[in-house]
């Protein structure tokens, strides 16, 4: 078999998190998973972290981290992901406790361990900012950043995707440090939709975990459907920032600089992708992530669920 990509998670679960967790263990080589403050509260998004790697049968360690983002006041998204950040679905009590509470140096520890090893952030950025803060060598020991943040328009407004407003100068920090990013912005993740037939797969994948994504899944089209009218169902957000690792071939991009806005009155929180041709453009920092293959990448999610144990 080949090589796995090594891969630190840090997320928000959330329930498109959740998806990413399982297709990462699948796929790649989970080195760990870390939380953030972001779609809920911290103390719920380790729960559900704990709850996830139950499904997938992970024992990968686990540290919760930020509580709160490096400026901004915290604010959660229990419009799109209810109360618990990943309602939908009735779960058992997660059998294990997070590892630690420290995630920024475990982070530092694991990377410091394992050169070459991808971040791979889907909630706010407040974690990787604070690691490259503290430890600005990882830039030069990481392959990269795959992350899930940003896109050529906004959600929590018009400008501004849910994860970098949430901390705009953790973001700013992020993609200015000068390691490699790779970004999967809304203009990508729509592409790939929880459609009814699609759900309808999670379903049939997995005779215990299969109702139970599939519950999730319901419960976040739902609440997308709700807020839009222009949605089949929801985003899967933050499976991309896995596949565009473990399965290149299903993306199509372009390396453009991106720098984040963190003063503008309506623009807060904007990745300001950079498409001029003038010769005098910055330097690319960033592998735009434009396009997917969407019904490939269902199929791989698909697969990482039937990959998850009979408990
Ligand atoms: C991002 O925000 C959250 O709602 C999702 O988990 C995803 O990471 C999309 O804007
Ligand atoms: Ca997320």
């Amino acid at each position: 078999m080949a090589t796995r990509v090594k891969v630190l998670l840090d997320c928000d679960p959330g329930h498109d998190d959740a998806f990413a967790i399982i297709v990462a263990s699948k796929f790649a080589e989970v080195l760990g998973v870390t939380t953030v403050a972001g779609n809920a509260p911290l103390d719920l998004t380790t729960k559900n972290a704990r709850i996830v790697l139950d499904l997938c049968g992970s024992i990968t360690p686990l540290h919760s981290g930020a509580g709160r983002p490096l400026v901004a006041e915290p604010i959660h998204a229990a419009y799109i992901h209810g109360e618990s950040g990943m309602d939908g679905a009735n779960f058992s009590a997660p059998s294990r406790p997070a590892d630690g509470t420290d995630a920024v140096h475990f982070i530092i520890d694991t990377v410091r361990a394992n050169p070459g090893v991808w971040l791979v952030p889907t909630g706010p950025l407040t974690n990787i900012a604070l690691a490259l803060r503290v430890a600005p060598d990882l830039v030069e020991k990481i392959s990269g950043i795959s992350l899930m943040g940003g896109g050529r328009f906004g959600n929590r407004t018009a400008t501004a995707e849910f994860n970098i407003w949430c901390d705009p100068e953790a973001a700013s920090a992020v993609f200015d440090s000068g390691a490699k990013i790779v970004m999967s912005g809304l203009h990508l993740t729509h592409q790939i939709m929880a459609t009814p037939a699609r759900i309808e797969m999670v379903r049939s994948a997995h005779a215990v975990v299969g109702p139970q994504l599939a519950g999730l899944l319901e419960f976040f089209s739902k609440m997308y459907k709700s807020l839009h009218d222009d949605f089949e169902g929801a985003p899967l957000h933050d499976v991309c920032a896995v596949l565009a690792l473990t399965h290149p071939q299903f993306f199509g991009s372009s390396e453009r600089h991106v720098a984040v806005e963190i003063d503008g009155a309506i623009t807060r929180g904007m990745t300001v992708i950079d498409d001029r041709h003038v010769v005098s453009r910055a330097k690319a920092n960033t592998k735009v992530l434009e396009t997917i293959d969407s019904d490939a990448a269902f199929s791989l999610i698909v697969e990482a669920i039937r990959a998850c144990p009979e408990r």
